[in-house]
């Protein structure tokens, strides 16, 4: 037997079903430039690739349950049109996760997490040195669901320049096991991905990993 939720009662209702039934999702590491120039830093796993050639990759807060205001990530990208998505290794995680703190705006989340700042070739928000891929991105889209606690953003930026660790980069292909991506589960649960099953692929023209 399937229990049957209507889907208009509450945010914290829906939440807790997005969260355990979206899973694991991949972590982006938005990082911006705040007004005065200061870097701010947070992770989304509301995030996916969209468009391969051009390049797109999307991602989505929420409207800030403390505050029902937009999250400083979403500020910095109306004013800046630009972002970095850093994807960090499973050595990162805890510090990914000190990235997600509510801190007053302007503050330098480089510099409060202890990450290293490192300047982007085309945009203006820094890279972090830390992580192995770097996506610069130019804003494309902001498509907002509505302004009140728990309301989504989508927000598309078109890559202008990829940065990848020689550590893990063969041949034009990133080596999974080298990069050790983390996702995010429901709740405090995160995933690791070393444990990985194969499939044959079944259409052949498909691009191989
Ligand atoms: C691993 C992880 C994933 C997260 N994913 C999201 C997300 O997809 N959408 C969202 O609105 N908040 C997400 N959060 C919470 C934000 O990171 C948090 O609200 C942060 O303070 C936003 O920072 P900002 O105000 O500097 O933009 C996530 C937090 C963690 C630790």
């Amino acid at each position: 037997m399937m229990i049957s939720l209507d889907s208009n009662k509450s945010f914290q209702d829906n939440y807790k079903i997005l969260i355990g039934a979206v899973l694991p999702r991949p972590i982006a590491v938005i990082s911006t430039l705040n007004l005065d120039g200061s870097n701010n830093l947070a992770p989304f796993s509301f995030f996916t690739a969209v468009s391969a050639m051009p390049m797109i990759l999307a991602f989505c807060p929420l409207i800030r349950t403390s505050t029902s205001s937009k999250k400083d990530t979403v500020i910095n990208i109306e004013r800046e049109k630009e972002f970095v998505i850093n994807i960090g290794s499973f050595e990162h995680a805890a510090l990914i996760n000190t990235c997600s703190e509510e801190l007053p705006y302007g503050t330098d989340e480089f510099k409060h997490s202890g990450l290293t700042a490192l300047d982007s070739d085309i945009i203006k928000s820094k890279r972090v040195k830390e992580f192995k891929i770097h996506f610069e991105c130019k804003l494309r889209d902001i498509l907002s669901y509505g302004e009140t606690i728990g309301s989504g953003r989508l927000i598309t930026g078109e890559v202008v320049k990829v940065h990848i660790s020689e550590d893990i980069y063969e041949k034009g292909k990133i080596n999974t096991q080298k990069l050790a991506a983390i996702g995010r589960g429901a709740g405090n649960d995160w995933f690791k991905t070393s444990e990985i099953f194969e499939l044959e692929r079944k259409m052949k023209a498909q691009i191989q990993k």
